[in-house]
């Protein structure tokens, strides 16, 4: 498989980067992941955008124009041989002679592309729904960058398997901020809630193409702060991202929630985003 490494494309097995690297000492560096469809990217400009505001957000000059990304993913996705990609992006601030928590002078930053295939949900978990649990969001206050300081992350998800459970949702001042790898939705009697975008938690692209579709449809919805009770006593609950699209959350904390099926609401986004995903993705 073919992965792209600071200007060039090589086998990823044969990808090399020091250990040195930012990225692996600090976790100083941003990243994205792509979802691609037919060999399509799907919403390309906004992950790039988002990109863009992590690079600005931790003061890492973008080293490519929006053209250069679109041509070093096009040659990524074009090598591979399966249809539905996942293709991952990562920049970080390089590698320095020393170690030193402070920015390094003309370095230049580590660029990583790869793509592997999309592992989306089993047919058996669109079935029945996944389980999630809770627990504190312990992350910093810059949770809208994309980071790849995902400590955090990876403990709470861990929480997650470690109970059999698919996903972790965190709770922040008793509030809902996100999954530990998804935003989350929850509905009540009707109507659709999900976080406002602010410092606590990523602005997802899948959740923006959600948002969208429930204005297209008329489905009533709201984009405001969600109370830890009114997560614990939803109708439904969905996680979104970019791999997993809409997946219903029927179990939290050992809890059905609602009736503990896949409800009704979650169904017809799901519907409503497969329909919007193949009219743009996969057209001849
Ligand atoms: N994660 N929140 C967090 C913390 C995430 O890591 C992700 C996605 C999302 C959803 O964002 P989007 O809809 O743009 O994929 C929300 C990716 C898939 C990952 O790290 O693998």
């Amino acid at each position: 498989m073919t992965a792209y490494l600071n200007g060039q494309y090589l086998p990823l097995a044969e990808a090399r980067i020091s250990p040195l690297d930012r990225g692996f000492l600090f976790g100083d560096g941003g990243y994205e992941v792509i979802p691609v469809y037919s060999h399509r990217p799907f919403r390309m400009d906004e992950h790039l955008r988002r990109l863009q505001t992590t690079l600005d957000g931790i003061r890492l000059p973008n080293p490519h124009s929006i053209d250069e990304w679109h041509d070093i993913v096009r040659h990524i996705i074009d090598q591979a041989e399966f249809e539905d990609q996942a293709v991952y992006i990562q920049v970080t601030r390089g590698a320095d002679s020393k170690r030193d928590q402070a920015f390094p002078k003309d370095v230049p930053p580590t660029v990583f592309v790869f793509t592997a295939p999309m592992v989306n949900p089993s047919p058996a978990q669109r079935e029945t729904g996944i389980a999630a649990i809770t627990a504190p969001d312990i992350r910093w206050g810059r949770c809208d960058f994309k980071t790849v300081s995902l400590l955090p992350n990876v403990l709470a998800r861990q929480l997650a398997v470690d109970a059999g459970c698919v996903e972790t949702i965190m709770l922040r001042e008793g509030y809902l901020t996100e999954g530990a790898a998804s935003n989350i939705f929850v509905v009540k009697n009707g109507v659709i809630s999900t976080p406002p975008k602010d410092h606590r938690i990523l602005p997802g692209i899948t959740c923006d193409v959600v948002l969208e579709l429930a204005a297209q449809h008329n489905a009533a919805h709201e984009v405001r702060p969600v109370a830890e009770a009114e997560l614990r006593s939803a109708d439904e609950i969905w996680m979104t991202s970019s791999t997993k699209e809409v997946l219903p959350i029927t179990t939290l904390d050992g809890h059905p929630v609602g009736d503990g099926k896949p409800g009704p609401i979650g169904k017809t986004m799901y519907a409503w985003y497969c329909t919007f995903r193949d009219e743009v993705m996969r057209r001849a």
